[in-house]
């Protein structure tokens, strides 16, 4: 198989530029991450993260032929050749497919993606209904791999401002949770012409999550309750 990869050493030279490769691929090598792994082992400089290798840590996240995604969950007979691979986009690059992602995080952390009550330490654990469960599904299982953020336009022109699909879905998360005792102020923090309201529905974030996500609809939620609680 052919691939192109974005490369970039800063020790070596400030400009990027798309190294050509090719794999003979061994039988039962299915995921873009195993060839990957076997292109390392062909040049060692080559460099990207990874760990899980099966869609839960979120750290192999990259540009494949346009689009974001997770390489470990990427079947390589689905990708046309050549394979095009660059970092997430919109995001300063560290080295080849690795990227910064001090602004997704600190977006993130702003959010207070954590159970706020501070309530009496309950003697047992915080009960909740199956009802009341359910509505963390679609929700709970985002993997911060930010595949979402890094392809919304309105993130890409105010991340400073802007907190983006992911952090959004972590905070809608939280809103939701029924033993969560923090709604007004989360919701007094959201409330502002950039922190929310730069998303314009443009649902590349949706779009793209290799988790079968929908941040798009997490944001409308929020959007909901602050229209609600204006009535
Ligand atoms: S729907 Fe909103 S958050 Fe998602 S990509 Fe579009 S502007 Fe960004
Ligand atoms: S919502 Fe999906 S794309 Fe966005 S960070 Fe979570 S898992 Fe990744
Ligand atoms: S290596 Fe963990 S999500 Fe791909």
């Amino acid at each position: 198989m052919r691939f192109q990869i974005y490369r970039y050493q800063p020790e070596q030279s400030d400009q990027p530029y798309l190294q050509d490769y090719t794999l003979d691929i061994p039988p039962g090598t299915v995921m873009l991450l195993d060839a990957l792994m076997l292109l390392k082992a062909q040049d060692e400089s080559l460099s990207f993260r990874r760990s899980c290798r099966e869609g839960v840590c979120g750290s192999d996240a990259m540009n494949i032929n346009g689009r974001n995604g997770l390489a470990c969950i990427t079947r390589l007979k689905d990708l046309a050749e050549p394979i095009t691979l660059r970092p997430l986009p919109g995001m300063p690059v560290i080295r080849d497919l690795i990227v910064d992602l001090t602004s997704f995080y600190t977006q993130y952390r702003a959010v207070r993606p954590w159970l706020i009550d501070e309530g009496p330490e309950p003697e047992i654990e915080r009960r909740q209904s199956p009802g009341d469960r359910d509505q963390l599904d679609g929700l709970y299982e985002c993997v911060l791999c930010a595949c979402c953020t890094t392809s919304c336009p309105s993130f890409w022109w105010n991340p400073d401002q802007f907190l983006g699909p992911a952090a959004l879905l972590q905070s809608y998360r939280f809103l939701q949770d029924s033993r969560d005792q923090d709604s007004g102020q989360r919701l007094d923090d959201l409330e502002d012409p950039y922190r929310l309201y730069r998303c314009h529905t443009i649902m590349n974030c949706t779009d793209v999550c290799p988790k079968g996500l929908d941040p798009a609809r997490a944001i409308a939620g929020i959007k909901g309750l602050l229209a609600k609680r204006r009535l």
